[in-house]
């Protein structure tokens, strides 16, 4: 089976060189893998929720997607396009977000530090916050679930994410698919080295420490200038130079060959200036972006080719996307008008009476986990435990004792109180009638 995966990247700005390390190198590295199906595009309906500068906006989509084409990206084999040249996204967005509880939305790291920062300063929690900002996971989830992407690339901070798309897509397919299934519940793949290029200070390269060393904006000369800013200690030439935890080192290590490490480690030791390591770590990461650079100035100056590949892209998706947009639609309702089929049996749906717990981690390295009803509406939602055996604890408690163990319990409540006490109610049921059936089995065995 063909893997399917997808990752967007939010159009502000430019990107640096710990995106490209991070995301677009490794992610055109897999798109040529056998067996990968690659979908990457520009979130920019992600970045107005950030941005409200339109020639920042206009800028950024144009820079990114020559970068990536400059990067190598083979647009024969990837499906590459812009979020807001597919209105099927936009359309499905609502879809989903008609199935998305509020309280889930509140949990949303991004929005919670939003309302943090408020509350820190003394100022209306909601203060400045838009519904774009809010519903931001929604929106995600549609680019996701609209190509059905089995696997999506991001850093950790957006993990939660994607159990939140898992979550969505969960309820979607429960509430309308009638046994059939719209949507491939995706998993994040999170690679450690997407956090791991380090910036001029040693922290992470970030836009936000102002530590960053530009991808191919300002040309050479502008890389040179960065790297000279590297902070070093202050061994001076000929003194030996520790290389365990030198972020220099570090990002020398990305661009270089296991021999070339080697030697530039050896050489370090042995004396080299940090000025020489400077033009030597220029060296090697110019050599792999250099002629990059040449085809992103080309392309930069014909920006009609660019358009005319994503435009290619977009049929690609849309010729995805309008199929699975369309059974959708059919399946909430919004069909082309006909006889109804039998009007007396339209009923209300008996819901099946099974809740389920779900376990899981998180991002922030904590455990949780939380009660579904069987329709998929959350019940119950813990908070963060250090332990994962303290979280399945307190779900066999949960599910021993129901109710009685509720006042107690990591947990806060969403959702309607009298479908939770159900809820629990079924549970203990269920957990005392397997309980039931075991003794019986081992007495007949016995
Ligand atoms: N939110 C992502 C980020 O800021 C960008 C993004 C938007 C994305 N939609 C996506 C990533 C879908 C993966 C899949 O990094």
């Amino acid at each position: 089976m063909t893997v399917r995966v997808l990752t967007g990247i939010t159009t502000t700005g430019t990107l640096h060189l710990g995106n490209y390390v991070g995301a677009v190198r490794r992610a055109i590295a897999a798109s040529r893998e056998p067996g990968a199906e690659s979908f990457f595009f520009m979130a920019d309906y992600h970045a107005l929720i950030k941005c409200d500068e339109p020639d920042r906006i206009e800028a950024s989509r144009l820079q990114i997607a020559a970068t990536w084409l400059a990067a190598g990206l083979d647009t024969r084999r990837v499906t590459f396009y812009r979020q807001s040249d597919i209105p099927e996204i936009p359309e499905l967005t609502w879809l989903l977000t008609c199935v998305t509880s509020k309280g889930q939305m509140n949990r949303a790291h991004a929005y919670k530090a939003s309302v943090d920062a408020n509350v820190a300063a003394g100022e209306d929690p909601d203060a400045g916050i838009t519904m774009g900002l809010y519903s931001y996971p929604i929106l995600m989830a549609a680019d996701i679930l609209m190509f059905n992407a089995h696997r999506v690339p991001v850093g950790k901070d957006q993990a939660q994410h994607i159990e939140m798309a898992r979550d969505v897509a969960q309820r979607f397919n429960h509430t309308f698919g009638k046994g059939e299934d719209f949507f491939v519940l995706p998993e994040a793949s999170i690679d450690q080295e997407m956090e791991l290029l380090p910036g001029l200070d040693g922290r992470k390269m970030s836009k936000s420490y102002d530590n960053v060393i530009p991808l191919f904006e300002g040309g050479a000369k502008a890389l040179r200038e960065a790297i000279a800013r590297i902070v070093t200690d202050s061994r001076l030439p000929g003194e030996p130079k520790e290389t365990e935890g030198s972020h220099l080192v570090q990002i020398y290590d990305a661009f270089a060959t296991p021999a070339q490490r080697q030697a530039f480690r050896d050489a370090l030791h042995n004396g080299l200036s940090w000025g020489e390591a400077k033009q030597q770590l220029f060296d090697v990461i110019d050599a792999e972006i250099g002629p990059m650079r040449a085809r992103y100035d080309e392309l930069m100056a014909h920006p009609e080719r660019i358009e005319e590949i994503l435009m290619e892209g977009a049929a690609k998706a849309r010729a995805i996307a309008g199929p699975l947009l369309q059974r959708c639609r059919e399946a909430v309702g919004l069909r082309r008008f006909q006889v109804l089929s039998a009007p007396g049996a339209v009923t209300t749906k008996v819901k099946a009476q099974v809740p389920t717990f779900k376990q899981y981690r998180e991002a922030d390295g904590q455990f949780y986990f939380k009660l579904l009803a069987a329709d998929g509406t959350l019940l119950l939602q813990s908070l963060g435990l250090a332990q994962g055996k303290d979280a399945g604890q307190w779900v066999s408690r949960l599910k021993r004792e129901g109710q009685a163990a509720l006042a107690d319990a990591p947990v806060v409540r969403e959702g309607d109180e009298a479908a939770l006490l159900a809820a629990l109610d079924a549970l203990v049921a269920a957990e005392a009638q397997a309980a039931a059936d075991k003794a019986a089995a081992a007495q007949s065995n016995g």
